[in-house]
């Protein structure tokens, strides 16, 4: 059992506790959550706050949501796991509704959404052998630069992050890295005849919800298309509403070739991800060439669908969209207000605020603790960059007295 010192606040204990016993590879807010119900999270003191990272972006459908969480009990019950040396009773329901919601013919189903990348990854080499003709062991796969697909050996060797990277070569081969948002750049990688397909987030996440100008998306599959290279599209992040469609390539009307989910198909609930395919590509893999023994399980699919269910019945999409252009213009009134503001962008709810930090040293950091403070979490990344991901379920009233409180928050900074 871990030691208590008599005057430390459960938080504070929390906190010790996770730092001696846990690995250091996060570097979290100083808050302790306990519990969460829709848009809204608790501390361990009882202070509530406004989720704005909703588990970047895995709870879209808010904090345990009733109906999620019935469907999670009710299976929980009945059966949780039985490795696919079986079939179960769910899987092929869970199957038949993924593959339709999306509109392909078959799903792969895994767990992270890093594993879900390395699939697709897999998945394009043997297309690349087996359909396209690569030679052995030649194939390669283009990638973008500031890209976010995980932090497995093969994903970061897909990295431009230092931090990613920095210290865990020898990297994996056959990855070519090129500038995001460059239809150029792309074009010449793609004159390489081993390339088997093209991986890309539609908005790049992690880097700071970067933007590409509009078209990128369809100009890069077209290119894909004249190559015969798989255009895969890792939307772990900005799929399932997040960006105010279904999947953020809708807004340009793309069907990628293989499609990456991941987060939000479980609501946050359980780790859940899919590569989606039609059967030209996805049975180039064959038994025992890929698998997991929690991928496919029967509690993960039951959630999974009730929470895809839930994200078209409360037409999450539509209030991503709206909302978040409400937000975005609350937030260029910021800009219009305050110098170290500098900009905002996104897609509808998911958004980014550049904080020019101060002369006095403060970065978004600091900004970042100010707004819990407040009542809102928030997390900066790259140092001037916060990102604002609500759940989707968010109400326009809670938004606005969200923007009050970042409009507050950012006041006090100044
Ligand atoms: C675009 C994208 N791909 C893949 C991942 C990895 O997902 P996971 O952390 O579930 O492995 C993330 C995580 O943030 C992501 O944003």
């Amino acid at each position: 059992m871990p030691t208590t010192t008599s005057q430390e606040s459960r938080s504070q204990k929390a906190i010790r506790v996770e730092d001696k016993f846990g690995a250091h590879n996060y570097h979290p807010l100083p808050v302790v959550l306990e519990k969460g119900e829709g848009v809204f999270l608790w501390d361990v003191e009882g202070k509530r706050y406004y989720d704005f990272l909703s588990a970047y972006s895995a709870v879209n459908q808010g904090h345990c949501h009733p109906r999620i969480i019935d469907a999670l009990i009710d299976q929980a019950k009945k059966l949780t796991l039985t490795s696919r040396a079986f079939h179960n009773d769910v899987l092929g329901e869970y199957e038949e509704y993924i593959a339709n919601y999306f509109g392909y013919d078959k799903v792969l189903p895994m767990n992270t959404g890093a594993e879900a990348v390395e699939t697709a990854m897999k998945l394009a080499r043997k297309w690349g052998y087996d359909k396209k003709g690569i030679p052995a062991n030649e194939a390669r796969i283009i990638v973008c630069r500031n890209n976010f697909h995980g932090r497995t050996i093969a994903i970061i060797s897909a990295s431009t992050d230092t931090d990613s990277r920095g210290g865990f070569g020898p990297f994996t081969p056959g990855i070519d890295i090129i500038p995001y948002d460059n239809i150029p750049a792309l074009q010449r990688a793609l004159e390489h005849p081993h390339v088997a397909a093209f991986m890309v987030e539609p908005i790049q996440g992690e880097a700071g919800v970067m933007v590409p100008h509009e078209g990128y998306l369809k100009q890069a599959f077209e290119a894909c298309k004249a190559r015969n290279v798989l255009f895969m599209a890792d939307e772990v992040q900005t799929g399932i509403a997040r960006t105010g469609k279904m999947l953020a390539c809708d807004h340009e009307g793309v069907r990628p070739d293989v499609l990456i989910l991941g987060k939000a198909i479980s609501g946050g609930v359980l780790p859940v991800s899919a590569v989606l395919a039609d059967d030209e590509i996805m049975l180039v893999i064959k038994p025992g060439q890929h698998g997991s023994t929690f991928g496919g399980n029967p509690l993960a699919c039951r959630v999974a669908m009730v929470a895809l269910e839930v994200v078209k019945d409360e037409k999450l999409a539509d209030n991503a969209q709206r909302l978040g252009e409400l937000f975005r213009a609350e937030m260029n009134k910021l800009v219009k207000e305050f110098g170290f503001v500098k900009l905002v962008r996104g897609k509808g709810l998911l958004n980014a605020v550049i904080i020019e930090p101060r002369a006095d040293g403060r970065t978004a950091w600091e900004l970042c603790l100010l707004l819990a403070q407040n009542g809102l979490l928030a997390k900066p990344t790259h140092g001037d960059i916060i990102r604002f991901a609500p759940p989707l379920t968010i109400t326009e009233e809670q938004l606005m007295a969200c923007c009050a409180i970042i409009h507050k928050s950012v006041q006090e900074f100044a």
